[in-house]
C-alpha cells in the first residue's frame, strides 16, 4: 500500500513560479507577435483584428472589442463579428462605460457591469451577448489625446487584476501606434493619388491647349483651307491615335470629303448630292457619334474606306455646324491603342474641341468664297458686256455683207461675201461657245460606243497642235478598248485640263495621259498628270466650282466646272492629287457601261 506523500511547500512554490514564467512567456510572445505585425501589414482592419484576438486570449476573457473615436460625430464606433458578418457598433460619448472612459480618459475595472449606474446595456440587447465582468481602457496617441477605447469582457475564472489592467494599457498603446501609422498611410496614399490624377489632368489639359493654340496660329495664317483642314487630321490622330481622319464638307453641287492618313498625302474627293455614308448621316446628326463594337453597319462608307485603304471598325465623329447651319461632319477611324478596344468619351470631348475650331475655318472660307464669288461674277457680268460689245462689230460687217448681196448681180462677188459672212460668223461662234455652252448646262449627251485609242490619236493630234512643244504630251493607254461615251464632251473634257496643265507651265513640262481598266472591270480611270507648280492652295478646297480661277489675267475658271459636270453626266467621278512644286493629277473613273 502506498501512501501519498503530503506536497511540500517547496513544490507548490516552484509550480506557482512556473505557472507565472510560462503566463509571463506568452505576454512576452504576444506583445512581439503584435510588434511585428505592426511592422509587416498596413492593413487596419486585420491588425486590430489580431491584437483584439491577443487580448482577447491572454486576458483569458470571453470577448474584447476596440473602438474608434470618429471626432466629427462624437461617437465610438466599431467592428465586431456577429455570425460570418461585421456589423457596426455606434455609441455616443459620454453613453455607457465605453462613451464614459472615452469623454473622462480614466480607465475602469468593474465586477459586475450591471450593477453600475454608468452601464448601458444595449450593445448586449443588440448583440445578444451578456456583460459581467468588464475592464476598459482609452487608446492615446502620441499626443496624449484619445483616439478610441479598448474594452474586455467578462474574465472566464473570476475578475481582472491590477495585472490585468497593465497588460491591456500596454497592448492599447500598440494598438494606438498601429490605428495612427494606418492613418497616416492611407492619407501619405490618398494625397498621392490625388497628385497623379491632378498631375495627370493637368498633363492632358496642357496639350489640349498646346494643340489649339497650334490649331489657331495656323489658323491665322494665309494658308488654304485644305491645308489648315489637313493639319487639324494630323494634329487629331496624333493627339488621339487613330489610322485616320476625315471631313467631310458640303458644297454647291454635293459633298467634298478629304481623308487623310498620318504619314500620307491627303486625299480629296467629290461626291454627289445623294452620297450615302457614315459621314454623311453625322453631318445631318445634331449630336455625337461614337461606334465601337456591332454597328458595322453603321460604319459602312464606300469612300470613307476607298480614301483611307482601311476596313473601319470603331468611329467618333461629330457635326460641323455654325448658327444651326449645317457644314459638313469630322470623323476619326479605328483607333488605335493597345489598352483600350476602341474610342472613349475623353476622346469625343476633345474631337468636339477640335471640331469646333475646324467649324470657323470652314465658316470663314466660305464667307471669304462668297465674296470673291460675288467680285468675279461682277468681273463676268462686265466680261460679258464686254463680250457683247465686241460682237457688235462682226454682226455689223454681216450686216453689211447681207445687204451688199441683195444687190450684188455678180455670182463671184456674192460668193466672197458669203465666204466672208461664213467667216465672221465662225468668229462670232468661236466669242460666245464657251460661255453659251456653260450657261446652257450642255445636258444632252451623244452616247456612243468610242474606241479610247481612237479617241486618244485624235487627242493627241489636237493637243500636239496646242502645245506646240513646249510642253511634252506623252500617251500610257494601258486600256485601249471600246467604252460608251460622248466622245465630243470627253474631249472638251481632256481639252480643259490638258490646256490648264500647258498654261501652269509657261518654262515647259510634261504632261501625262493614262488609262487604265479598274480592278472590277466595271470602270476605266483616266489620270491626267503635270509636273508643274501644283495647284494653288487657296483654291484647292473648292476647285471645282464655277468662277474658281487663280493666277491667270484671262482664267474665267469654267473650265474644271465643266469637266466636272461633264464627268458626273457620264455618271463618273473626278478627283486630284496636288503638291506644291511637285505637280498635279487628276483622276476621272467613267462607268464602262453608259446607258444612254
Ligand atoms: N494642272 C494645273 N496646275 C496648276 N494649277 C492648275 C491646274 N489646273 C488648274 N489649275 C488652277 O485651277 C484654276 C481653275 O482652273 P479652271 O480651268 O477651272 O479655270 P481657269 O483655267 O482659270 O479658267 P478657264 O479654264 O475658264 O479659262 C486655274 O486658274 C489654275 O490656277
Ligand atoms: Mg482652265
Amino acid at each position: 500500500m502506498s501512501t501519498a506523500q503530503p506536497a511540500k511547500p517547496e513544490d507548490s512554490y516552484v509550480a506557482n513560479l512556473e505557472h507565472q514564467l510560462e503566463r509571463m512567456r506568452r505576454r512576452m510572445e504576444a506583445i512581439q507577435e503584435i510588434g511585428t505585425a505592426l511592422g509587416s501589414t498596413l492593413n487596419l482592419d486585420r491588425l486590430l483584428r489580431l491584437i483584439m484576438s491577443k487580448i482577447t486570449d491572454l486576458m483569458a476573457a470571453e470577448r474584447s472589442t476596440l473602438y474608434l473615436l470618429d471626432e466629427d460625430r462624437r461617437e465610438l464606433w466599431a467592428k465586431v463579428a456577429q455570425g460570418a458578418e461585421d456589423r457596426e457598433i455606434r455609441i455616443p460619448v459620454g453613453e455607457g462605460l465605453a462613451g464614459w472612459v472615452a469623454k473622462t480618459g480614466q480607465s475602469i475595472n468593474i465586477k459586475d457591469a450591471y450593477q453600475d449606474p454608468r452601464f448601458s446595456n444595449t450593445v448586449d440587447e443588440q448583440t445578444g451577448f451578456r456583460t459581467y465582468s468588464i475592464t476598459c481602457q482609452p487608446i492615446r496617441n502620441h499626443r496624449r489625446k484619445i483616439i478610441g477605447v479598448v474594452q474586455v469582457l467578462n474574465k472566464r475564472d473570476g475578475y481582472f487584476t491590477v495585472e490585468d489592467e497593465q497588460l491591456l494599457a500596454a497592448l492599447a498603446a500598440q494598438a494606438a501606434v498601429s490605428i495612427e501609422n494606418s492613418k497616416l498611410y492611407l492619407k501619405v496614399v490618398g494625397k498621392n493619388i490625388e497628385l497623379l490624377d491632378t498631375q495627370e489632368q493637368l498633363k492632358d489639359r496642357i496639350s489640349e491647349m498646346d494643340l489649339l493654340f497650334r490649331l489657331e496660329q495656323q489658323m491665322n495664317q494665309t494658308i488654304g483651307l485644305d491645308t489648315f483642314l489637313s493639319s487639324v487630321l494630323d494634329e487629331t490622330t496624333s493627339a488621339i491615335p487613330a489610322a485616320g481622319g476625315a471631313i467631310l464638307t458640303r458644297h454647291e453641287s454635293g459633298w467634298r470629303l478629304l481623308a487623310k492618313s498620318p504619314d500620307y498625302a491627303p486625299v480629296f474627293r467629290s461626291l454627289p448630292l445623294e452620297h450615302q455614308g457614315v459621314t454623311r448621316r453625322i453631318a445631318d446628326y445634331d449630336s455625337v457619334f461614337l461606334c465601337n463594337a456591332l454597328c458595322e453597319e453603321e460604319l459602312a462608307d464606300e469612300a470613307l474606306s476607298d480614301a483611307l485603304g482601311v476596313t473601319l471598325n470603331n468611329a467618333i465623329g461629330l457635326p460641323l455646324q455654325i448658327d444651326g447651319r449645317r457644314l459638313g461632319a469630322l470623323i476619326l477611324v479605328n483607333r488605335r491603342d493597345n489598352r483600350s478596344s476602341g474610342f472613349t468619351d475623353e476622346d469625343l470631348k476633345l474631337l468636339t474641341v477640335i471640331g469646333g475650331r475646324a467649324e470657323v475655318a470652314i465658316m470663314l472660307a466660305n464667307q471669304r468664297q462668297e465674296v470673291t464669288k460675288r467680285t468675279r461674277l461682277a468681273a463676268i457680268g462686265q466680261a460679258l458686256s464686254g463680250v457683247l460689245h465686241d460682237l457688235k462689230t462682226p454682226m455689223t460687217i454681216v450686216g453689211g455683207y447681207a445687204q451688199l448681196m441683195v444687190d450684188e448681180e455678180d455670182s463671184q462677188t456674192r460668193e466672197e461675201y458669203s465666204k466672208s459672212i461664213t467667216n465672221q460668223l465662225g468668229a462670232l461662234k468661236g466669242m460666245t461657245g464657251e460661255i453659251l455652252s456653260f450657261a446652257r448646262g450642255e445636258s444632252t449627251l451623244l452616247i456612243r460606243k468610242v474606241f479610247i485609242h481612237q479617241l486618244m490619236k485624235e487627242v493627241q493630234e489636237a493637243l500636239t497642235q496646242e502645245f506646240k512643244g513646249r510642253t511634252t504630251l506623252t500617251l500610257e493607254l494601258n486600256y485601249r478598248d471600246a467604252i460608251r461615251l460622248d466622245s465630243g464632251k470627253i474631249k472638251r473634257v481632256m481639252f480643259n485640263l490638258a490646256r490648264n496643265a500647258h498654261q501652269a507651265m509657261p518654262e515647259g513640262g510634261e504632261f501625262l495621259i493614262r488609262t487604265a481598266e479598274s480592278d472590277d472591270g466595271q470602270f476605266v480611270d483616266f489620270w491626267f498628270s503635270d509636273n508643274g507648280p501644283g495647284i494653288p492652295e487657296s483654291i484647292r478646297h473648292n476647285l471645282f466650282e464655277s468662277f474658281v480661277t487663280s493666277g491667270k489675267e484671262s482664267g474665267t475658271g469654267l473650265g474644271l466646272a465643266i469637266v466636272k459636270k461633264i464627268v458626273e453626266q457620264h455618271n463618273g467621278s473626278v478627283d486630284f492629287t496636288t503638291r506644291t512644286e511637285d505637280g498635279t493629277t487628276i483622276h476621272i473613273r467613267l462607268p464602262k457601261a453608259m446607258r444612254t
